[in-house]
């Protein structure tokens, strides 16, 4: 009894004291409302046209999101879904997307290396020729490719927002690396970089502000996409809506997933309530 008592007061005490242990770290992403969570929940497709614009006129000049294709954006639930377009392959819209860019490929007569308008077949193209091409345009950093990114990070869509209004002064006493900005959602480890003046080395790792450096600048500015409908372009907004974009990219069957589930709940809602009255009409004469 004695052990057993040992050993949870050292779990407790182990649980209690990792907090203290985690300095730095980065601060919880903002909890966004988005309209797409929840088990009822559905995408706006509003929104997902600005963030579309957003990810098009901004980030797609860094980023790749290699999964899309054209075609996809006209997909049910998709920005650019339209009912009268069941077919996305027949989308006007995906294939006047499609053709405003510009895609690399080989001209068959010469076999030379041409750039010749996009088809809704067409992925939406990668920024950069390479990987290497990538990281030499961004200080050797390689901007992550964004087609399943809400998955792969923590708080999903609402991290993307909050790394993308992240960006404040960086707090008196950081020294920011050259070629790098301060974020406060962006994991990282400050410590070595925090040396507020007036304090003494050894305690200052107890102050060390949340957050890290990453090689991406802040990409949004006030105004920069003029929104179709009206929307004020904000940094606020346009990350807010880049998010929901993104959340889409990364699983676009994310309402059909859920409809699903709401049928398979109610099916076997409906399914136990039969089998409880099959149990109880074949055991009703036999004392158990
Ligand atoms: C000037 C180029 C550039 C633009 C424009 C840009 N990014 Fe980035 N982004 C980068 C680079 C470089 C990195 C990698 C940073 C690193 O590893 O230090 C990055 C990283 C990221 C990450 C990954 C962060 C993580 O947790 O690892 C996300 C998400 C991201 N960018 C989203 C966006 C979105 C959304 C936009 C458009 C609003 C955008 N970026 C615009 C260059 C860019």
């Amino acid at each position: 009894m004695r052990k057993l008592i040992t050993a949870v007061a050292a779990a407790v005490a182990c649980l209690t004291a990792a907090p203290a242990l985690a300095a730095g770290g980065a601060e919880h992403p903002k909890d966004v409302k988005y309209s797409f969570e929840g088990p009822f929940g559905r995408f706006d497709q509003a929104q997902l046209q600005r963030g579309f614009k957003v990810y098009q006129e901004v980030c797609a000049s860094c980023h790749s999101t290699n999964l899309v294709a054209y075609r996809h954006l006209a997909m049910r639930n998709a920005p650019f879904w339209d009912e009268n377009y069941p077919n996305p392959n027949e989308s006007p819209y995906a294939r006047t997307i499609a053709a405003a860019a510009q895609i690399p490929d080989i001209d068959s007569e010469t076999g030379d290396a041409i750039l010749r308008p996009g088809t809704v077949a067409d992925r939406i193209p990668n920024p950069y020729p390479n990987e290497a091409a990538a990281r030499g345009a961004n200080g050797g950093a390689l901007p992550p490719d964004l087609s399943v990114i809400t998955k792969a990070r923590h708080g999903g869509a609402d991290y993307i927002y909050s790394l993308l209004i992240g960006y404040p002064n960086p707090p008196r006493g950081l020294t920011v690396p050259a070629g790098q900005y301060y974020n406060k959602y962006y994991a990282g480890d400050l410590s070595s970089y925090w040396a507020p003046a007036g304090v003494d080395p050894e305690e200052a790792h107890e102050s060390v502000p949340k957050g890290g450096f990453l090689a991406m600048p802040p990409p949004l500015r006030e105004g920069q996409v003029t929104f179709d409908d009206g929307t004020p372009s904000t940094v606020n907004n346009m990350a807010r809506d880049v998010g929901a974009y993104l959340q889409w990219v990364t699983e676009p069957k994310l309402i059909e997933r859920k409809q699903t589930g709401l049928a398979v709940i109610i099916y076997l809602t409906l399914f136990a309530g039969l089998v409880y009255a099959s149990y109880r009409r074949i055991w009703r004469n036999v004392a158990h």
